[in-house]
């Protein structure tokens, strides 16, 4: 086990970047409201935190609460995350506000109790640190740097098992909050430092190229019908005059109705 010694100036050394260098100013570590939390959250599982914070800005704007998403058409969900890519995330997100509402009479607190669509073990960790300061143990990729780079400097690959008693151990007696924004921020450092050293963990997965794929012809599709439903081979000859593969039109189409983010009438498609 790491010695409590070591554990000190690990602490010293994470939060005194954080008090320096920190991003204190990214728009969801100025509230505490859990619906905004959870909101970021979601946005950040598989985008990156430039990206996201435009568009968080908008999508509070336009729904500034569960109710106003939960009441919302799909499509209106859809076009405000368009551009963040992942839009199974905002169909559970939508999914998620509907539950909190008719279910917990939009207590989000008291529904994080429960299963939510899209809510895995870490999402509801990271909003119960953030919006209510409560300890809990969130492992994600820069966290896992900071970890890994600190205490296994010359391993390569550690698991989260391994990890874990570290984790609880370093965040004893700390804030929760300011105790997982400084690793994070710590973690964006140390990946700029050297080459991401997170790949080190058995847990890294490379984000596969988004050029070419089936993703971006999914997104190209969710865009011309955000605009209205269409026919199977209108969306071809839209796919085709943006020089996507039409050959992906057909299991991108099957995908996205399987997700329950489209739907089949009068022949056309439609966002469901
Ligand atoms: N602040 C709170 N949650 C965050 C996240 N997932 N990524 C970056 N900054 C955050």
């Amino acid at each position: 086990m790491t010695s409590s010694k070591k554990i000190e100036a690990f602490r010293t050394e994470v939060l005194s970047y954080w008090r320096e260098y920190g991003r204190h100013s990214l728009p969801w570590r100025k509230t505490v409201d859990p619906y905004k939390i959870l909101v970021s959250e979601v946005m950040l599982q598989q985008t990156q935190v430039p990206r996201v914070v435009e568009k968080y800005k908008s999508f509070i704007k336009k729904f500034p609460t569960v109710h106003a998403l939960a009441k919302a058409p799909l499509s209106e969900v859809l076009k405000e995350w368009s551009g963040l890519g992942y839009n199974r995330r905002a169909k559970y997100l939508h999914d998620a506000a509907k539950a909190i509402v008719t279910e917990y009479g939009g207590n989000t607190d008291e529904a994080l109790k429960h299963a939510l669509p899209g809510v895995g073990p870490y999402t509801r960790a990271a909003v119960r640190v953030f919006a209510f300061n409560e300890p809990h143990t969130m492992i994600e990729t820069n966290i896992r740097t900071v970890y890994i780079h600190y205490f296994y400097g010359g391993r390569s690959s550690v698991s989260d098992k391994e990890l874990i008693p570290l984790i609880e151990k370093a965040a004893e007696a700390q804030d929760p909050r300011t105790w997982h924004w400084a690793l994070m921020d710590y973690g964006v450092y140390l990946k700029k430092l050297h080459k991401n050293p997170s790949r080190r963990s058995a847990h890294y997965t490379k984000q596969s190229k988004f050029e070419g794929s089936l993703r971006q012809v999914r997104g190209a599709i969710l865009r011309e019908l955000a605009s209205g439903a269409l026919t199977e081979s209108a969306i071809m000859k839209k796919l085709s005059r943006c020089h996507l593969d039409t050959a992906l039109g057909a299991r991108a189409l099957g995908g996205l109705e399987r997700h329950g983010l489209i739907e089949k009438a009068k022949g056309k498609w439609r966002i469901q």
